[in-house]
């Protein structure tokens, strides 16, 4: 794990996913973009050569469609969510050294070239197929935009791939009355030529590469059942009406956004390379000898693009593989998938209008390691989290310190020798700690070094307290060792802020400002701050506040709809309990809408398929209700047959991908295995209105 200490500087080019243009960046995003730039700004720190390069992934379908519902050209979308995204990031403070766009000339040269060398090296084949037909638009429809009704439960309006209902997968030729979602016609079959990249022809390759170093052993063992279930040939063309790069000797053939799409990585170093000229060509970088290193961020999503396809297009053009690959799990927030529907999909320039970006950093640093999990946002463990550790730790040392310096000895502290303390030399012991925090830096177990750094923020906590700096600083022949003591803790400090500079750019430039010092980098840990002049304290960073963490979730308004999410299965929205209230409130009218009614449980059943979801079938004294509620973690069913509850009776009904849920349990508590569902004493009559 511990990589090899050396002094001649690595060369290293590092990217993040590149960000879908047609939508806004949230706080998914900044969690991969926050693990690659921690990691980025931290080689720089160590005084390796590493560039940070990433793009806007700026062609497909969804972007043509989006455009032409505007009434703008592409070209003029993609520019101007290309400008959002750029803020955004930076609002974040992460560090590209170049953010591009696919639909660049270098992009459009790289895909030309690469494609090329793969038909002539004889890894493209053509072949007819047959696929669905807007007759209307004039387009053959990706299978998202085709619904119709299920062929196995003939439920209406489900999607052209599989069924929200009954969870039957099919092709869109499948589906009864089949229409169109973007004219409503009824899909035609229709034959086309398409392109394929014969991903066969490398599994040696394949297989080799992944038993290497190149990545995570949850990711080599999921390859291994790719792998065992066979390497299809890859579709890389899709027909006009496209937004993308036509395919050179194909008109009106146009390349897959995903062909283009990590060739972005390239592009959008040649752009920088084009801009910046370096001592590094594009080839040292991606030549086939190339001896720098290359690391990929990317989301567990989006592995098979990134472990198979795209180390074999790199292999037949001619071009170095990855060094590594590294994969991260997926942000809940308060326990869920991020969801337009609950209000969890939270964008980052909300964020960024409520919250100071560097709690996110802070936040996402504790939580993260090099493994494939997912990272659970939750808003109150964030709050307390910061709050104790930066603020009342971190910064607390600072401020304990600052103030005698200033006050009483003109902002000067003393010299580095006298800076050992009873024998124990804390200066050593913070210095010595960095060797073992640089180590879980390199290899993202960000979460291990911010405990290794609390600890010795605990330390440096600990002297002050056992120093008593206050009380010394009543005696008027203590002067000396007050401001000794005094010095020693900012000292600490210092190297603290050195260890979490990777995270917290923006303080850390704060603390640099205060302790008149130049930047940071992490050698200077060896060399104690000088005698000399400091700069008056001013506070590195404010608490977290609970009403801006309200204020930030009030903004993301819920968005009620049938329609699926991306990634999200539908429904799930039978959970009536939220871990982090939102204290909203509501006018006594509206609560009066709601039609609370006693029900009694007449049936409950586990769901095939579904993790938290109970069926309950709800008895309101003569009309029954099934209800699906997120309650499975908390309940057994057989124990809550005949069982009274209170529901919601008057809740719109709401398709979920199990079926139809008609109202609401009413249940509350933390979650997991606390969850209480509300229930009424004997006496009460199953269809009593609740007052
Ligand atoms: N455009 C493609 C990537 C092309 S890379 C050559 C794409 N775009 S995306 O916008 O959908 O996702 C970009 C990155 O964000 C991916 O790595 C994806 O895994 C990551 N995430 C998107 N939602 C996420 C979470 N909820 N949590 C963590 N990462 C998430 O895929
Ligand atoms: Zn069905």
């Amino acid at each position: 794990m511990l990589a090899t200490p050396s002094n001649t500087p690595r060369k290293i080019l590092v990217t993040s996913a590149l960000p879908y243009a047609n939508g806004p960046i949230h706080l998914g995003h900044m969690l991969e973009h926050i693990q690659t730039d921690i990691w980025v700004r931290f080689q720089k720190m160590r005084g390796h050569d590493c560039r940070y390069v990433c793009a806007d992934d700026a062609h497909g379908t969804p972007i043509m469609l989006r455009a032409q519902q505007e009434g703008i050209t592409p070209e003029t979308l993609i520019e101007r969510i290309g400008q959002e995204h750029r803020a955004d990031f930076a609002g974040f403070g992460i560090g590209f050294d170049n953010y591009y766009s696919t639909h660049s000339a270098e992009n459009r040269e790289f895909a030309n070239l690469i494609y090329q060398r793969l038909r002539q090296a004889g890894h493209i084949a053509t072949r007819t197929i047959i696929q669905a037909y807007d007759p209307v638009k004039n387009m053959f429809l990706p299978d998202r935009f085709i619904r119709g009704e299920c062929p196995r439960c003939g439920a209406k309006d489900q999607y052209g791939d599989s069924c929200e209902v009954c969870g039957a997968t099919y092709s869109p030729t499948d589906l009864k009355n089949p229409v169109s979602t973007l004219s409503g016609a009824t899909p035609v079959e229709k034959e086309s030529e398409h392109y394929f990249f014969k991903l066969g022809d490398f599994e040696a390759m394949l297989r080799e590469w992944t038993r290497g170093e190149a990545l995570q052993p949850e990711i080599a063992n999921k390859l291994d059942e790719w792998f065992n279930a066979g390497l299809q040939d890859w579709d890389i063309s899709r027909d006009a009406p496209y937004f993308g790069f036509e395919i050179p000797d194909a008109p009106g053939k146009y390349f897959y956004v995903w062909l283009d799409a990590p060739i972005g990585y390239m592009a959008s170093l040649k752009n920088l390379l084009e801009k910046q000229p370096a001592k590094l060509s594009f080839d040292d970088y991606w030549g086939v000898d190339s001896e720098a290193e290359l690391y990929h961020f990317i989301g567990k999503d989006i592995v098979y693009f990134h472990a198979l396809f795209w180390p074999a297009m790199l292999e037949g053009a001619g071009f170095r593989k990855p060094t590594k690959i590294f994969v991260h799990g997926f942000l809940t927030v308060n326990g869920q998938k991020m969801s337009k529907s609950r209000g969890t999909f939270i964008k980052a320039r909300t964020y960024l209008d409520h919250l100071n970006p560097e709690y996110l950093r802070y936040y996402f640093a504790a939580k993260l390691s090099n493994r494939v999990e997912d990272i659970d946002l939750s808003l109150d463990d964030f709050t307390n989290r910061v709050n104790a550790d930066l603020v009342g730790k971190v910064v607390n040392i600072a401020s304990r310190c600052a103030g005698f310096i200033n006050k009483r000895f003109d902002g000067q502290v003393s010299a580095a020798t006298q800076l050992i303390h009873d024998g124990k030399n804390l200066h050593l012991v913070f210095r010595d700690k960095g060797k073992t925090i640089a180590a879980l830096y390199e290899a993202r177990e960000y979460s291990h070094a911010i405990r290794e750094i609390m600890a010795l923020a605990d330390i440096a906590n600990q002297y002050i307290d056992e120093k008593k700096p206050w009380v010394i600083a009543k005696q008027s022949d203590r002067e000396e060792e007050l401001q000794r003591i005094c010095s020693l803790g900012l000292e600490l400090f210092r190297i603290l802020m050195i260890y979490l500079k990777p995270v917290l750019p923006e303080m850390a430039a704060k603390a640099e400002a205060f302790l008149n010092v130049p930047p940071l980098q992490w050698q200077d840990c060896g060399e104690p701050l000088p005698q000399h002049r400091i700069n008056a304290f001013t506070p590195l960073m404010t608490r977290v506040e609970k009403d801006k963490i309200d204020a930030m979730l009030a903004a993301e308004v819920p968005v009620i709809s049938t329609a699926k999410e991306s990634g999200e299965p539908a429904g799930a929205s039978a959970t009536p309990i939220q871990s982090n209230p939102i204290d909203v409130t509501i006018a006594y009218d509206d609560f009066a809408k709601i039609d609370l009614r006693i029900a009694r449980i007449a049936n409950a059943e586990h769901v095939e398929g579904a993790e938290k979801l109970l069926k309950l079938t709800l008895d309101l004294g003569g009309e029954t209700r099934t209800v699906f509620a997120g309650i499975k973690s908390a309940y057994a069913p057989e124990t809550l047959v005949n069982r009274l509850t209170v529901m919601v009776a008057n809740l719109a009904p709401r398709k979920m991908k199990f079926g139809l849920s008609e109202g609401m349990v009413l249940a509350a508590g933390p979650g997991g295995k606390d969850i209480f569902l509300l229930s009424p004493d004997n006496g009460a009559q199953p269809g009593m209105r609740v007052k």
